[in-house]
């Protein structure tokens, strides 16, 4: 998951346009809601099989096996790696192989940014050779690095109150961590910032809900018209006591040296296979992970679970011999961290027949226990994803919140198509998140069954239901 911040504009702008007008408009149905409910009911047995078959039968493990297979080969899979195009390339064979219809690629540019050699080392109050990561889209520094002293700051308030203190100097971060969403905007705009303000670098304490002294790194952006600064993460750990240095008056300098460097754009793919539909063979229901991760650990919870569940649940409906309705189209996206790029290119290339698109689903969030299905569509549209939910009952997996998203399906669901992720123990998944440590030791076989059985249930029932999902 690369940041959400576009995602809360987009659910504000989303209420807004369900209390006005909708964009597309389909809902014909002359259903009465108990006709509905009983149509879902019906589908008792086959959620069942579905359980039976990814949680307690011959499926189990098998998406974690998967995963751990492509990951143990390949390691991590940034935007514009030779890996991620392996990584790739194994996913189409492993597609075909596995029967799924239409497999195909396609194209799309991705950006290539390589972090190169980096290290920072406190040279006052005391030597100190801290952690850091390099920060996606980051400028290296000169080879000498840069030497100067730091201002550190636990927010943007305090760096425009002491806008002066900053010229020159080092900006640090010490933000606390309210939630990813309110608290990554220090790691997307935080170099620009202190560039406003004439700083020659920054450091941001690492976006995470736990740290054992490891950085998280992640995109960030620079702005037209603003300097651009060599920007990484640090420890919470160094954050923190940098902030008691300073509060004590102590002069602290950091020698920075960062060998990162921004490539020309690289050839990339979205990877696709569909269970075609059977009725309805136009109309789509995607499920989609990214397949892409930060260049550090194996991305093996970012996005390696969401993708390989969203698999998964393509070969559970097929060994089951089901055959939706409507299409179930599993796309695995490529560069999702660099701002949703493949999402993006695919919403341009397929957004002429997005009035066919059902629902739209990517599990970006982790794949640990589930604890429900977040949804952004009508009200109509959640009271039937409710009931869908009731046949998760088994598993006790039954919740609908709100704020379905995924920076892949965001530009679907802004333009009114229902959307769903998975929600789980987002305070794991920050604890590992763009780390070291996002490595197949943080996965659970047993969680990824259950996630993976949810994601069928789901995908598959309104794949096959009658009508579509009613938008407005
Ligand atoms: C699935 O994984 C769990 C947890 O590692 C293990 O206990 C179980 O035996 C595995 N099941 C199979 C069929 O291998
Ligand atoms: C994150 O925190 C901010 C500020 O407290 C709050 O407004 C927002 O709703 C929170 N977001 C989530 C996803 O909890
Ligand atoms: C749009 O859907 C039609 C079928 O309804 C299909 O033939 C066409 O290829 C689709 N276009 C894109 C860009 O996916
Ligand atoms: C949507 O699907 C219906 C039937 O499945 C088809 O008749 C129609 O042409 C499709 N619309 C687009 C835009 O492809
Ligand atoms: C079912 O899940 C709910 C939370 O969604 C929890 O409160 C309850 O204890 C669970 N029940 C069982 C039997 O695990």
């Amino acid at each position: 998951m690369k940041f959400l911040l576009f995602t809360f504009v987009g659910v504000v702008h989303l209420f807004s346009l369900n209390s006005g007008k909708a964009i597309y408009k389909n809902d014909n149905s002359q259903r009465t809601f108990q006709e509905i409910k009983e149509e879902v009911a019906r589908y008792g047995d086959v959620a069942k099989a579905i359980i039976n078959l990814a949680v307690y039968g011959k499926a189990q493990n098998r998406s974690y096996e998967r995963l751990a297979l492509l990951v143990d080969t390949v390691g991590p899979r940034p935007s514009g790696s030779k890996s991620l195009e392996k990584a790739i390339q194994i996913m189409y064979q492993n597609l075909q192989e596995d029967g799924l219809e239409n497999v195909h690629l396609e194209p799309v540019k991705i950006p290539h940014w390589e972090r190169g050699e980096e290290s920072a080392v406190m040279l006052e109050p005391r030597i100190h050779k801290m952690a850091i990561l390099g920060l996606g889209s980051s400028i290296g520094t000169p080879p000498e690095g840069i030497t100067a002293e730091v201002l550190v700051v636990t927010s943007f308030e305090e760096l425009q109150r002491r806008a002066r203190e900053a010229r020159g100097k080092i900006v640090v971060y010490n933000q606390p961590y309210v939630n990813y969403s309110k608290t990554v905007q220090y790691r997307v705009q935080g170099a620009v910032e202190a560039a406003k303000v004439g700083a020659l670098a920054s450091l941001i304490r690492s976006v995470a809900s736990f740290s054992v002294y490891s950085p998280h790194t992640g995109i960030q952006e620079y702005q037209d018209g603003v300097p651009k600064i060599p920007t990484a993460c640090i420890t919470v750990e160094d954050a923190e006591m940098m902030s008691r240095m300073a509060s004590r008056g102590n002069r602290i300098v950091i020698q920075l040296k960062m060998g990162a460097k921004n490539y020309p754009d690289a050839d990339s793919f979205n990877t696709v296979a569909e269970i075609i539909g059977s009725k309805y063979p136009e109309q789509v229901v995607l499920v989609s992970g990214h397949l892409d991760s930060w260049d550090v650990g194996q991305g093996a919870m970012d996005d390696g679970g969401g993708a390989f569940i969203s698999w998964e649940a393509l070969s559970l409906i097929k060994d089951l011999g089901l055959r939706p309705k409507r299409t179930l189209r599993l796309v695995l996206w490529t560069a999702e961290e660099q701002g949703g790029i493949g999402g993006f290119q695919y919403y341009q290339s397929h957004k002429e027949n997005i009035s066919n698109y059902s629902l739209v689903m990517e599990s970006d969030e982790g794949t640990f226990l589930p604890s429900g299905l977040q949804f952004t569509g009508s009200e109509k549209a959640r009271a039937i994803m409710e009931e869908v939910m009731t046949l998760l009952q088994p598993v006790n997996i039954t919740q609908v919140f709100r704020a379905g998203e995924g920076t892949d399906i965001n530009f679907w669901i802004q333009a009114g198509v229902p959307g769903a992720s998975l929600l789980d123990d987002l305070y794991k998944y920050f604890s590992f998140h763009h780390s070291h440590g996002d490595t197949m030791t943080v996965m659970d076989p047993k969680q990824m069954n259950v996630a993976a059985a949810v994601w069928a249930v789901v995908s598959y029932v309104i794949a096959d239901m009658e009508e579509m999902l009613p938008r407005s």
